[in-house]
């Protein structure tokens, strides 16, 4: 089994990164160091490691302010922490900015892949006894139609500029293990949701706008189905390819939960009816008129360009050698995630407002020495 010393995390301050920082210290017999490589674009927020921060920060936890594009920053910090394992998670994620702004997604996820290879490469020489790890999606495969799963061996067949751009890195990283032996393990994961969530995305989008009365926008006919799997599962996942994977090779991850979008939406606005009786919000004075409950939100709007229709995926090869399996199930995902919202107010605040921003500075600016 391996156990990583000086793991370089980069993204850690986004959504699933910032879960992966909480659950390998809390949830794991890790001993080594963790160092999260961030450039803080919209979606990275160091508000989500505060707690980290204060437990372990400057012996165990360690922030760089650095854009994965940027060669030498990045391979100074290989140099300054030893770093023998590389767990990269960041990239932009989201399908929709990807339609109307795709440059900075060659940028950072093709382009930044790239570097981080490099410099992976040039300080490792030709060790073994160090991984790189790539967290990729499901998408890379493309659609499906009503029946079939995404196998690790499916064919990629990309069909937007965020899943092109992720399919492309896939293939740089898996070249680096062929062409210079670079020991690298790949994930495809399914869609993740929990606390953190950046609410563009359809979980968090619908849990924060039906609080706040405005409207639950559907893509098309809403039947569009996505597998989904609570976001420490995924950190489970990623942990035991980390520690068991075999070297050069992709393991799928999945919820093992097909629920079209509607279902989700619907689920929501009913479990928050539960938590957060729509008589008792305090913003009820402020919702459009004729709203009863939260599902009079619900609007059917134009469908996304080129909008994959379903996402489903087997994951029987990490369950069998690496013994990973989802633990929790989608209804108790999902309550958990909208306590978290219900919860974490000035969070969604800050996040959406960009007030977190100025946080950041205050908090970290002087202290960390940056702008
Ligand atoms: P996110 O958008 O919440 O976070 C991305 C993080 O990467 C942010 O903190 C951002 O500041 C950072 N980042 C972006 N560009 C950077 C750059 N050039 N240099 C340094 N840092 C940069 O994304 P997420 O949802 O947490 O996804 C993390 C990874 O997992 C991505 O690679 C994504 O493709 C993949 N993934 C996501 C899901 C999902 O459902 N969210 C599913 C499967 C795979
Ligand atoms: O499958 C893994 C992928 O899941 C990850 O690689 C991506 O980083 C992640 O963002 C996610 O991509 P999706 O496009 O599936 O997620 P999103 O939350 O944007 O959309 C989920 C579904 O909901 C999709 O069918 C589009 C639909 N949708 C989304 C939004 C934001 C709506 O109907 N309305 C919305 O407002």
């Amino acid at each position: 089994m391996f156990w990583p010393k000086n793991v370089l995390v980069t993204g850690g301050a986004g959504f699933i990164g910032s879960n992966f920082i909480h659950h390998i210290f809390k949830n794991s017999s890790f001993q080594g160091r963790i160092i999260n490589v961030d450039v803080l674009t919209y979606a990275g927020n160091l508000e989500n490691l505060v707690e980290i921060d204060r437990s372990y920060g400057n012996s165990r936890y360690f922030f760089e302010k650095v854009d994965i594009c940027d060669t030498e920053p990045l391979q100074e910090i290989f140099k300054k922490y030893n770093v023998d394992s590389v767990i990269h998670f960041a990239a932009e994620s989201h399908v929709d900015r990807s339609i109307y702004g795709p440059a900075e997604f060659i940028r950072s996820n093709i382009q930044g892949t790239f570097i981080l290879l490099e410099a992976a490469r040039k300080y490792w020489q030709n060790r073994k006894d160090v991984l790189f790890h790539y967290i990729s999606t499901d998408e890379v495969y493309g659609s499906l139609g009503e029946t079939g799963y995404f196998y690790e061996h499916t064919p990629f067949d990309p069909r937007s500029p965020y899943s092109a751009s992720k399919a492309s890195a896939c293939h740089l990283v898996k070249s680096y293990f062929f062409t210079y032996g670079l020991p690298v393990t790949i994930s495809n994961c399914s869609n993740n949701y929990g606390p953190y969530h950046f609410p563009e995305k359809l979980i968090p989008l619908m849990v924060t706008n039906a609080m706040d009365g405005k409207p639950l926008p559907i893509y098309g006919d809403g039947k569009n189905i996505r597998d989904w799997l609570y976001v420490v599962d995924h950190c489970a996942a990623i942990l035991a390819v980390v520690k068991k994977g075999k070297r050069g090779e992709d393991y799928n991850i999945g919820g093992e939960s097909e629920k079209t979008n509607v279902e989700v939406v619907t689920a929501i606005c009913d479990i928050l009816e539960e938590m957060y009786p729509l008589k008792d919000n305090p913003k009820r004075v402020n919702f459009p008129a004729g709203i009863k409950e939260y599902k009079d939100l619900i609007t059917y709007v134009k469908d996304r360009p080129g909008h994959d229709r379903r996402y489903a995926v087997n994951c029987d090869k990490i369950k069998e050698e690496l013994q990973w399996r989802p633990e929790t199930d989608f209804p108790e995902g999902l309550r958990q995630t909208v306590q978290w919202y219900i919860d974490n107010p000035g969070w969604v605040e800050h996040v959406r407002s960009g007030e977190y921003k100025k946080w950041l500075n205050q908090n970290y600016g002087p202290r960390r020495g940056q702008p």
